[in-house]
């Protein structure tokens, strides 16, 4: 019996997120139209910018203190590497020389990025099951917070996905796993352009 994306724990629902983008960039890789091609780019990229937003505020923050510290360091670098890609994809097109580049080098960062998380035994997932994190609370806070987020932002690929770990960035506040702007308002976010 499949179990739909609202019945899964926080694992499984962050897997069927790392399945959904797999699919959209092997969708990209054989897509010939122009506007076929951004509109898969675009998509992937949303349910990335969505996707790192709920592990970052809520996923991580849980394990912070459970599981292995470089690890989750790591990931958080790795989250951020893939939006400066992510946001320059979103601000070009397919008509840049370099645009179907950048989309394959983001594909290869997130397949890396996956691994380390599902990684048999030693990966992130594995040690917070092992753990014994509260998963389904996990999810459906996570859920919610998947909501709002795509409310906010599909339909808005102008609107930036924000680093937490770089020079410039308030790391002190990475560091905690503090959500670094919550529920701000799309408007705000578009006047940060
Ligand atoms: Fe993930
Ligand atoms: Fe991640």
């Amino acid at each position: 019996m499949t179990q739909t994306y609202e019945e899964m724990d926080a694992i499984a629902m962050l897997k069927a997120d790392h399945r959904k983008v797999e699919d959209l960039f092997e969708k990209f890789e054989s897509a010939r139209g122009k506007d076929r091609k951004q509109a898969l780019a675009e998509e992937a990229c949303l349910e990335l910018k969505v996707h790192t937003l709920i592990e970052e505020e809520i996923f991580y923050p849980a394990c912070r203190g459970e599981i292995d510290d470089a690890d989750l360091n790591e990931a958080y670098v790795e989250h951020d590497a893939a939006k400066l890609l992510i946001n320059e994809i979103e601000r070009g097109g397919p008509d840049e020389a370099f645009y179907d580049a950048k989309v394959k080098v983001l594909s290869e960062m997130i397949e890396h990025h996956v691994k380390e998380e599902e990684r048999y035994s030693e990966g992130l997932f594995a040690q917070a099951r092992e753990a014994g994190l509260d998963m389904g609370d996990l999810a459906d806070r996570m859920r919610a917070r998947r909501r709002d987020a795509m409310a906010q932002l599909k339909g808005h690929p102008e609107i930036p996905a924000e680093t937490r770990t770089f020079q410039g960035d308030d790391i002190e506040s990475a560091l905690a796993d503090e959500p670094l702007s919550p529920a701000r308002p799309a408007d705000d976010l578009a006047a940060l352009r």
